[in-house]
């Protein structure tokens, strides 16, 4: 008996976020902000948040401070019901932290990261990989720690008998060092948008990229936003068209939540394809509310919006 269907590793922040600024931020000078929203920020937490919500027990494994964020981060992750007993809280590091200045349709962000960059592979232990059915990891790039041993980590978790996922995200010094030949074998799905999958295999194409992983990656699932996502399942792609949302709020989290509901129908043991259209729908629900976490709520919104807006039926 698992404790957990989902173990997510990832990266937690929160964000501070600045709306309706007199003018954009000039050195030397101040300025003003009317509204400003604390919440927790993070690609793996709307990933967890979200998996817990569609009715999964999911427990999560970073690493943050002890200090005010660290609060703000664990109970937050505790209001979507996922299990934080298994995130460290460093004396040395603190919080990571996101400021987002917005400005009308743009927007600028700085972020330190803290104590997500020191998480190291050592401090991941046997016991608490099993305690869970499915392994999953977000942002590796921002976990510069774990960067270099993450092949390590998911070759443990499938000696272990865990079904393993990963959604790269984005490299923010774009020098893409992730060694797929090394990795991939030990990744059941690998779950990066196009660009990413275009930059990770160094190649202007989704074809070409396939062509240069296939000998040594098992399901490669593309995400292409309003093109919906693609398939690889080893012969060939398949694509499946988004649930178009005429009218999005924002996207923020929107490969997250695809990334949830694709994980969550895996696990029940679903077709691939179903999966895919699974993870379209979720991924089309976020847009439909504010941030990564706002159509999600319970399950019955997320049933209800399915259904009223995408003639979906969960
Ligand atoms: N405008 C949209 N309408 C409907 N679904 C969308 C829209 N944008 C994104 N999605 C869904 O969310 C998924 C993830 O979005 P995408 O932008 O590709 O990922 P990421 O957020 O990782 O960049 C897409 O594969 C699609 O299913
Ligand atoms: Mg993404």
């Amino acid at each position: 008996m698992k404790f957990f269907d989902v173990l997510v590793v990832g990266e937690l922040n929160v964000d501070i976020i600045l709306d309706k600024i007199q003018g954009f931020p000039v050195v030397g000078k101040e300025i003003v902000s009317k509204e400003m929203t604390m919440t927790l920020g993070s690609s793996s937490a709307i990933f967890a948040s979200n998996l817990s919500s569609l009715g999964n027990k999911v427990g999560f494994l970073g690493k943050i401070g002890k200090d005010d964020f660290a609060r703000t981060v664990i109970n937050t992750l505790k209001e979507k019901k996922v299990d934080t007993e298994n995130i460290i809280q460093s004396e040395e590091y603190q919080t990571g932290l996101t400021i987002v200045m917005n400005y009308d349709m743009d927007r600028a962000n700085v972020t330190f990261p803290g104590a997500m960059e020191h998480l190291r592979l050592h401090e991941i232990t046997d016991s608490q990989l099993q305690k869970a059915k499915h392994l999953h990891l977000s942002s590796v790039f921002l976990q510069t720690g774990l960067l270099s041993e993450i092949s390590e980590l998911f070759k443990r978790a499938k000696n272990l008998g865990l079904t393993t996922s990963m959604d790269p995200q984005w490299d923010p010094t774009e020098e893409w060092n992730l060694d797929l030949e090394e990795l991939l074998p030990y990744m059941d799905v690998f779950m990066p948008n196009t660009e990413e999958f275009k930059h990770l295999t160094k190649c202007a194409d989704i074809q070409s990229g396939l062509e240069k992983v296939k000998s040594y990656a098992n399901y490669i699932i593309i995400k292409d936003g309003e093109n919906g996502a693609h398939l690889w399942d080893g012969k060939k792609l398949t694509t499946q068209p988004a649930f178009l949302n005429s009218n999005v709020i924002d996207c923020i989290g929107a490969g997250d939540s695809f990334d949830a509901g694709f994980i969550s129908e895996y696990l029940k043991g679903g077709s691939m394809l179903h999966c895919l259209e699974f993870g379209n729908i979720t991924g089309a629900i976020n847009t439909t509310a504010s941030g990564g976490t706002g159509a999600f709520k319970s399950l019955e919104n997320v049933k209800k919006v399915a259904f009223d807006l995408f003639k979906y039926q969960l």
